[in-house]
């Protein structure tokens, strides 16, 4: 059964989850494996990112989609495209914490955005077992932009689906291209409100990068994030990415 959670207080049991915040985490951290990043810790809070601070620890995160006082980056993907360390550790509003609910629920978790579309679903493809798609959405509401790409990922694979992977697959029909869902989804205001409307077009781009993001261990509120395949064949490299 293909499945949709439309935020990620709906996240439920499943076999696999894939976490998708098109704006901005899930976009965020697949860049920043496909640019040279070894993991991705994945904090349930800007305090547990200060935290985790050390050498060769590069902090990222958002409140309000600014970089936190202190951080060495924002929420941005394209801050991620030069590593500056091996590891990125990660704080976000709802990226994050849809992740490490994701996490507890979930035998095997992944992280999606456009980015990596043609990766996850040659990796999805390939699964036994429910798939829940989980989105982050804003503030605890559903969002146009996470729910329309749990539709394309819906619509793309075979299996029976819920209501609401349906209902998922009628928005992501409803906009002709990425940019127009993205563009209508009060993550993209939010953006544009301080001036970072270029991540917008950015997070539309289609499978750039073959880097699949994958759980691959917890502790406690910290999720590590790592690659799970990177299929060349199938897309762009990163440099590509930021040379646009
Ligand atoms: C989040 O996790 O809430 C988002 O990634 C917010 C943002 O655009 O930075």
């Amino acid at each position: 059964m293909i499945d949709v959670a439309f935020t990620g207080a709906q996240v439920q049991p499943a076999d696999t989850a894939v976490v998708i915040d098109v704006l901005r985490a899930t976009s965020t951290i697949g860049l920043a494996l496909a640019s040279g990043y070894e993991r991705v810790l994945v904090a349930g809070s800007l305090e547990q990112a200060q935290a985790l601070r050390a050498p060769g620890r590069v902090l990222a995160g958002e409140r309000r989609c600014e970089r936190p006082e202190g951080f060495d980056l924002g929420n941005s993907p394209e801050e991620t495209l030069s590593p500056r360390g091996p590891e990125l550790v990660l704080a976000t509003t709802n990226g994050a914490p849809a992740i490490l609910a994701a996490a507890a629920a979930a035998t095997e978790v992944y992280a999606a955005s456009l980015l990596n579309l043609d990766a996850m679903l040659a990796l999805l493809s390939a699964l036994d077992g429910d798939i829940l798609l989980v989105c982050a959405g804003t503030d605890g509401s559903a969002t146009i932009e996470d729910t329309y790409l749990a539709g394309m990922l819906s619509a793309a694979l075979d299996g029976p689906r819920s209501d609401a992977a349906q209902i998922a697959e009628a928005v992501a029909a409803a906009y002709p291209r990425p940019l127009d869902a993205l563009d209508a989804s009060i993550g993209a205001h939010n953006l544009r409100a301080v001036g970072l409307d270029a991540d917008i077009t950015f997070c539309a781009q289609e499978s750039i990068i073959s880097v699949v993001p994958r759980l691959s261990t917890t502790s406690g509120d910290v999720a590590v994030v790592e690659a799970a395949s990177d299929v060349r064949a199938t897309a762009a490299d990163p440099e590509s990415a930021g040379g646009r």
